[in-house]
């Protein structure tokens, strides 16, 4: 049944779902799991190596039931399936949102404009396997003839985050003769630091850019020409120091990278959504072409999943309610991923791009405001390191933030208790936070009355636990594609467009005002407002 989409919470799902909500906020952990005791395994589901409990959760079946009802009100099969066929459901740019192409095996066919893009996107990890390979044999030489040894991904966003996120999730498995660096910021920092130590006869870099044309990547690129040429010495060196990875290639050209030595992709890949595409260029040279495409696979058998599962066990479509649930019933601003994995660190940043600039949106699709929270903030850092830090909020502060646990049961590098110690803390932060500690429980360890307060735990804080066999390229893109089509099924939820990304642009064509005035170019005199003219007056003055 398709809904106006206008009235999301005029539905009766959502209406529902208010009315159970009321007496949902009552719901205590404890007594749903004293009440079913085989709650902790029944709420559970399994399925392309990811074990996915969601027993710590304040829902019963009837909110499962209720979720699932607004997932078919919301007619989100017709949407997924509306992905996979290649519409245009990127409607305020017009374009189709095929990440899922990325990784679908040879012979399948997915028509964009009627024109199959699986065979483009073959040819083009092709040409990648290629590159990688000689890149990595040491075939591929700089222009004095010395092997390359360190890759250099210049670019920002979604051509930055999957990338890095990428490298050192999957450190483990790459090249450990090479050094790979990533350079997104304007800051000079993030260049100078990233080359300090570096020769440019042994630097590749890879300029990725969808549009060739942020002001970041284009000025940190410009400055990568200048030093390598200030190392080099020869402008045909550029050829052998400079690949590019883009969807446009006039620029490209432009910049003076021979086309030849460019990776494209296509307008169908939305930035946070390309880490499968020539974007993972980088990647690939980390780990190889082989371990590239285990990683894809990996993406493909999660696409198979959300597309065919029965919603009730669908992994996204589950995570994605859950996420709902909290958002928009129970008033949650934020939510943390945590992984237990030291190679995630970079995780919870790559999803902070993939959920906050897909579903931070205040309009449908239509353009009409939405009366109903959208996208929360994702945040998190791995453990044990959070414990330390901001868990204590998550305990016993005044905020409710459902959690998502990510363990994994064989670690990449043993090293005597230190596995069984960690995966200790990932079941026990859950417990804790959902079955907390009682007043009677505190006092009855001897603790005075006027500490009592201080040292129990209300409780009853909600927590996913994801567990995984082991982190592997396979696995890693199990684990991205997840949270990918989690975030759609709230996007479809919520009627908003999740793959454009206007609100980034005021504040980039604002700063393109304000470079001439801070360079003493500008025609005229300043027309901001009182705050903006002085900040930028004390600058220029520091300057003198
Ligand atoms: O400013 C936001 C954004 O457009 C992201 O969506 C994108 O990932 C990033 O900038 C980088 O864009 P590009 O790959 O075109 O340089």
């Amino acid at each position: 049944m398709t809904t106006d989409r206008a009235e999301l919470t005029k539905t009766h799902a959502w209406k529902n779902l208010e009315s159970h909500a009321q007496k949902a906020r009552g719901l205590s952990i404890r007594k749903l799991f004293s009440d079913d005791s085989s709650r902790g395994a029944r709420m559970a589901i399994e399925a392309d190596g990811i074990y996915f409990d969601y027993s710590k959760h304040l829902v019963t079946d009837e909110t499962v039931r209720l979720l699932l009802q607004l997932a078919e009100e919301s007619a989100l099969r017709d949407r997924i399936e509306a992905m996979f066929r290649g519409d245009k459901i990127n409607l305020t740019e017009k374009r189709a949102v095929l990440h899922v192409a990325l990784r679908a095996p040879k012979g399948q066919s997915i028509l964009v404009d009627g024109k199959d893009v699986v065979p483009e996107v073959h040819a083009v990890l092709d040409k990648m396997a290629g590159f990688a390979e000689r890149v990595r044999s040491g075939a591929w030489k700089g222009h004095t003839g010395k092997r390359i040894r360190s890759v250099i991904n210049i670019g920002i966003g979604g051509s930055d985050l999957g990338p890095v996120m990428a490298y050192e999730a999957l450190r483990h498995y790459s090249a450990r003769d090479m050094n790979f660096r990533f350079v997104s910021n304007v800051d000079g920092t993030d260049f100078a630091e990233a080359t300090h130590d570096l020769s440019p006869e042994e630097t590749l870099f890879i300029i990725s850019s969808k549009t060739f044309t942020t002001l970041e990547t284009m000025t940190n690129a410009h400055t990568a020409r200048e030093w390598a040429l200030k190392g080099l010495k020869d402008e045909s060196a550029v050829a052998k120091h400079f690949v590019a990875v883009s969807t446009n290639e006039t620029e490209v050209g432009k910049f003076g990278i021979d086309t030849a030595n460019m990776f494209g992709f296509w307008d169908w890949v939305g930035g946070r959504y390309s880490m499968d595409s020539a974007i993972g260029l980088s990647t690939m040279i980390a780990i190889g072409p082989d371990n590239f495409r285990s990683m894809l696979n990996g993406f493909h058998r999660m696409d198979e999943h959300f597309r065919r599962a029965p919603f009730d066990r669908n992994l996204p479509v589950i995570m994605g309610l859950l996420g709902i649930w909290y958002n928009n019933f129970f008033g949650a601003q934020t939510a943390a991923v945590l992984p237990y994995e030291q190679y995630l660190k970079r995780f919870p940043a790559y999803l902070q791009q993939l959920t906050m600039e897909s579903n931070g949106k205040h309009v449908t699709r239509e353009g009409q405001a939405v009366n109903y929270q959208t996208g929360p903030i994702y945040w998190g850092e791995p453990g044990t390191n959070g414990q330390h830090s901001f868990y204590q909020l998550i305990h016993q502060g005044t905020k409710l933030i459902p959690c998502d646990f990510i363990g994994f049961m064989e670690p990449l590098n043993p090293l005597g208790r230190h596995h069984d110690l960690l995966i200790a803390n990932v079941f026990a932060q859950s417990e804790a936070l959902a079955f907390g500690k009682t007043v009677e429980e505190v006092k009855a360890e001897g603790t005075p009355d006027w500490l009592v307060p201080h040292r129990t735990f209300e409780g009853n804080r909600p927590s996913t636990t994801i567990l995984m066999e082991k982190l592997t390229p396979e696995t890693l893109g199990t684990l991205v594609a997840l949270y990918e089509h989690s975030v759609f099924t709230q996007g479809a939820i919520w009627d908003i467009d999740s793959f454009d990304q206007w609100g980034v642009e005021l504040g980039k064509a604002l700063a393109v005002r304000i470079i001439p005035e801070l360079e003493n170019k500008a025609a005229g005199p300043m027309k901001h407002d009182s705050s903006t003219n002085t900040l930028i007056a004390r600058y220029v003055n520091s300057k003198k």
